[in-house]
């Protein structure tokens, strides 16, 4: 498959395609000012992103919801060029919820449609306003729900999963890989133990052949085996650092080394959660 910048995109069986590059936009809402996600997804669409991944429980929904309009109000893009992921919240699992919230992302992104909605992760908590509902205890109020699929997984190359890439090959499944350059360390839900990604001796050496930096090599690393990559950033020149992967690829023999670089270590554990019936970390896909 010839990547470009601007043809990207892996097919999926329902007609459409998915950019196998997209903008992720999680970033703490307490630390972050207000203003730098509208910024950025502005930013990447010049770049030439067309998948940008979002979120309700980011609190910058609108944001997201903003960028893509002024871009189309501009000209500098039409509505059917951007893939926008959004996400269902724990708190709204019951199926009589699905609608409604997703009914409520689009008047907060002012869009008409999303292109994809998935569950944001598999752990359903009690339905309600409250969306990280606690008990007088402290400890979160978790609700039963039927445990569905969630096609997003944490994909780097310390984190390959070769035996589910390998079933979703087999069953023409296209993964989105978040955290594709091993997080931003946050110790509330990262494992932080696992050495940092973007130091890895290797990537970097690849790297400066290349003259990419190690998150560039990362990138292309997964876009060339077909995952696709979503990484967050709200840093202009990393935004557009992270969309030169297209102008180089690597050999047959670098790819295998970044494969060997695998530890089976996940960076995000949400340990917090992981008492929930349906923790999903606890069993190897
Ligand atoms: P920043 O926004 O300051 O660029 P995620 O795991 O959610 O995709 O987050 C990726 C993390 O990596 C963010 O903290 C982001 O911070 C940082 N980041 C993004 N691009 C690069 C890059 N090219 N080099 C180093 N760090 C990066």
């Amino acid at each position: 498959m010839n990547l470009t910048a601007e043809s990207h995109r892996v097919p999926l069986s329902d007609g459409n395609s998915i950019p196998l590059l997209g903008l992720g936009t999680y970033a703490d809402p307490q630390k972050t000012p207000k203003g730098s996600c509208l910024e950025s997804v502005k930013i990447a669409i010049d770049t030439g992103y067309r998948h940008i991944d979002g979120a309700f429980v980011y609190y910058n929904e609108h944001e997201v919801g903003q960028a893509i309009r002024e871009k189309i109000a501009e000209g500098k893009i039409k509505r059917e060029d951007i893939f926008y992921c959004g996400k269902l919240w724990n708190t709204c699992h019951p199926p009589e919820l699905v609608r409604p919230t997703l009914e409520k992302t689009l008047k907060i992104l002012q869009l008409d449609y999303v292109d994809l909605y998935i569950i944001e992760l598999p752990m359903a908590f009690k339905p309600g306003d409250v969306i990280y509902p606690k008990d007088e205890n402290g400890k979160f109020i978790y609700h039963e729900t039927d445990l569905c699929a969630t096609w997003e997984v944490e994909c780097h190359p310390y984190f390959t999963q070769p035996k589910l890439l390998e079933f979703c090959r087999q069953h023409d499944i296209v993964i989105v890989g978040y955290s594709p350059l091993g997080t931003s360390r946050d110790e509330t839900w990262v494992n932080v133990s696992s050495p940092p990604l973007l130091k890895d001796p290797v990537l970097n050496a690849i790297g400066k052949k290349y003259n990419k930096t190690a998150a560039q090599v990362a990138l292309r690393f997964n876009v060339q085996r077909g995952v696709v990559v979503i990484p967050k950033s709200f840093n202009p020149q990393r935004i557009r650092q992270n969309f030169q992967i297209f102008d180089f690829s690597l050999t047959d023999k670098e790819m295998k080394e970044i494969e060997a670089l695998n530890k089976n270590v996940r960076y995000v554990e949400l340990l917090m959660w992981r008492d929930h019936p349906e923790y999903p970390f606890s069993d190897e896909y």
